[in-house]
């Protein structure tokens, strides 16, 4: 372990609620986010996209069919992505039965009503850009809600948030735009083209199945774009085995599905 680790009191990796604590309730709701605070999980991680009228929405798949009931509801839309719909339409959807019919209702938040909630539990977050290429100008608009939620002023940038995608040039956008943000880009690059990511990326997020003590070490001994040591938050890792695995590697972070698990084997956050 390293003084790279994102909380620098403790050789502990931050552990992150992935798409909220996803695994107790239905990924990219509220509910998930009030699930974490419950948990003692201070970070969280969502997905966002934008609607037919542009209003910016919490949802991984690209499509609204697997975490809505949105078949039911609209029966003629398909592949109902999730760029055809209006917020209104959205609105009506549930987003909750598909996990568990006690989530009956929950809704699709807007990126607002999200920032809102988190704010509210004094929580952090790791926003990601979701197939922005699908929605040109998200970059700007997202950094614009986050200003009006409140979420780029000092504080915020410096201890509060991250932006990462895989989209690489949506990473740099993000960086080039507002270069006090925190980004993450979302992959795992040649350790050769780690210098590359490190012009415009503070973190290289991996899957835990592409990663070894090696890279680890690789990424840490590089600078990002604030001078400190490149950091990598890995994911999505739900079980103890791998979560000790990944922690003798030195990671800073770890993005779980049950992170009060993670937490109890090797965490912190
Ligand atoms: O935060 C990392 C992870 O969320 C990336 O993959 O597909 O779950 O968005 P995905
Ligand atoms: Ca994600």
């Amino acid at each position: 372990a390293t003084t790279a680790h994102a909380d620098s009191t403790t050789d502990k990796p931050v552990v992150v609620a992935h798409r909220g604590a996803s695994a107790y309730a239905p990924e990219n709701t509220l509910a998930a986010v009030d699930k974490a605070a419950e948990l003692g999980i201070s970070w969280v991680e969502n997905d966002v996209q934008r609607t037919k009228d542009g209003e910016l929405v919490v949802m991984h798949d690209t499509t609204l069919a697997r975490t809505t009931n949105v078949e039911e509801v609209f029966p003629d839309r398909a592949p109902w992505n999730v760029a055809d719909f209006t917020s209104a339409e959205i609105a009506k959807l549930d987003a909750g039965s598909w996990f568990d019919a006690k989530y009956a209702g929950a809704r699709v938040p807007t990126l607002e009503q999200y920032m809102n909630r988190v704010s509210r539990h004094d929580q952090k977050l790791v926003l990601e850009l979701k197939a922005p290429d699908l929605y040109p100008g998200i970059e700007k608009e997202t950094l614009r809600e986050l200003r009006r939620s409140g979420w780029l002023d000092r504080q915020h940038v410096k201890h509060k948030l991250v932006v990462q995608s895989f989209d690489a040039g949506s990473v740099r956008t993000v960086h080039t735009l507002r270069p006090d943000i925190k980004t993450g880009f979302l992959g795992t690059p040649a350790v050769a083209e780690l210098p590359e990511y490190a012009e415009f990326a503070d973190q290289i997020n991996s899957s835990h199945t592409t990663i070894s003590a090696g890279y680890v070490a690789a990424i840490q001994s590089l600078k990002g774009p604030h001078d400190k040591p490149l950091e990598i938050y890995t994911w999505t890792v739900d079980d103890i085995p791998n979560a000790v695995r990944v922690t003798a590697f030195g990671v800073d972070g770890i993005i779980s599905n049950a992170p009060d698990v993670v937490r109890g084997a090797v965490g912190t956050g």
